[in-house]
């Protein structure tokens, strides 16, 4: 096992495809014996070989168990001109029980605050497909009005005015609207529910004393050393908890059967794992997610898994470490990632100066990853012509028509509108 590598250690991106190391990909298509797996039923009895590599190598283990009690606090149906009703739950997250008794609510729980838009015309009998999502910075700031819960968790400190030290202000309200563009997925006929990604588990190296790590804290414990859940498994977790109280409370007119789980980054890969270990999430949606997402981590371009690991120590499970500068010997890529969510559908979305993510890298693993796709007679990732695309999109096209999109956005590091009417295709798409 390789050690860490220290904070200090100098680390130069290399942005020059000639010097990708050589690699092969794993093949999805071949399992634990060695054997090929060539129809849908060998897949599925083999899927858990590859879920469990990227559990065990990558990103931890959580449990399995969930118990949540949600409180509906607010219920606007005035909000967006009465186009949409604009509800606030709190879903609290119940320690497990050793036993299967019912939740005891009286015991501490952790409390995620979620803020759902739902077109006014759904109801319980006519429910509305859902975009799930985490935000970065809080519910606050992804409208300005002044009425949303700002939570208490803590924030990255940005040195602006959105907070006084890792505290969340009233002037951070609305500065994330733009990720956020409520009233266009709601007049396309979709929810939007989304929740603070450190309401589930904050986001920096707290040794893992706070959040869903503090509350099973003594689960994780017994788990040997190098699989304890990194912060991506935890949020993955609170996505899924998210889920049920979205099922267990049909009077908000979603549609739990057509719920979107959608990420940008970071939160693109949490989308990612949330859509491998939950097959309730109908549509996977992974915007910029790069490294540990979608991006090949064996062409080692812009972040690498070394670099992930000493900048975000706490995103994974020690045991992906072993891979730092050594991705070869890592037993999965994230083609193999994209192929956990077959034959469900799965938008890749990248952007033309976020090279540190590697566009390149992100698309490749949606080719390599058609062929499961194949074995339930969906297409995977194809141009035009129905063909396993060879060359990337022109900035600000895509590949649209398979059961894996792909968009190359021109710009930065962001999620935008663009994006989103991507996504929003793909889901119009899939419905039909
Ligand atoms: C950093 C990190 C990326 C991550 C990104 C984000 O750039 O290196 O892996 O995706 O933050 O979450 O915005």
């Amino acid at each position: 096992t390789k050690p860490a590598p220290t904070k200090s250690a100098k680390f130069v991106p290399n942005y020059d495809e000639s010097k990708i190391p050589e690699f092969t990909l794993p093949d999805p298509l071949i399992d634990a014996n060695g054997e090929r797996i060539d129809t849908r039923n060998d897949w599925e009895s083999r899927r858990r070989e590859t879920l469990l590599k990227f559990e065990h190598h990558v990103f931890g283990s959580m449990p399995t168990q969930r118990r949540i009690h949600t409180e509906i606090v607010r219920r606007d149906p005035t909000w967006n001109h009465g186009k949409t009703t604009r509800y606030e739950l709190t879903v609290t997250l119940l320690p497990l029980s050793e036993s299967n008794e019912q939740p005891d609510t009286n015991q501490p729980g952790l409390d995620l605050m979620v803020l759902i838009d739902v077109p006014s015309s759904a109801s319980a009998d006519n429910p509305v497909p859902a975009f799930l999502g985490l935000n970065f910075q809080g519910n606050h700031t992804v409208t300005d009005d002044p009425l949303v819960r700002i939570s208490p968790s803590w924030v990255r400190d940005r040195r602006d005015a959105t907070s006084r030290g890792n505290t969340p202000l009233d002037a951070g309200r609305g500065v994330a609207s733009d990720r956020w563009p409520l009233s266009m997925i709601n007049d396309r006929g979709y929810a939007v529910a989304t929740l603070y990604y450190g309401d589930i588990d904050p986001d920096f190296d707290d040794g893992f004393q706070n959040g869903v790590h503090g509350l099973f804290a003594d689960w994780i414990e017994r788990l040997p050393a190098d699989i304890r859940p990194g912060s991506i498994a935890g949020w993955t977790y609170g996505l899924q908890c998210v889920l049920d109280a979205i099922v267990q409370t049909p009077a908000l007119g979603i549609d739990a059967d057509q719920v979107a789980v959608i990420g940008h980054s970071r939160l693109g890969k949490t989308s990612l794992w949330a859509g491998a270990v939950d097959p309730r999430f109908a549509v996977i949606i992974s915007n910029n997610s790069g490294c540990g997402g979608v991006a090949l981590s064996r062409r080692a371009i812009g972040e690498t898994v070394g670099r992930i690991n000493t900048s975000f120590p706490h995103w994974f499970c020690d045991r992906f470490n072993d891979y730092n500068e050594n991705e070869n010997a890592l037993p999965v890529d994230s083609h193999q990632l994209i192929a956990l969510a077959a034959p469900r559908p799965v938008a890749i979305g990248s952007a033309t100066e976020d090279t540190w993510a590697d566009p390149k890298g992100e698309f490749l693993a949606g080719v390599h990853a058609s062929p499961v796709y194949q074995l339930f007679d969906k297409p995977g990732l194809v141009d035009a012509n129905g063909q396993s695309p060879t060359l990337m999109p022109a900035p600000n096209e895509a590949y649209p028509d398979g059961t894996i999109t792909y968009h190359l956005r021109d710009g930065k590091h962001d999620l935008t509108e663009h994006d989103w009417k991507r996504y929003l295709d793909l889901f119009d798409r899939v419905r039909d």
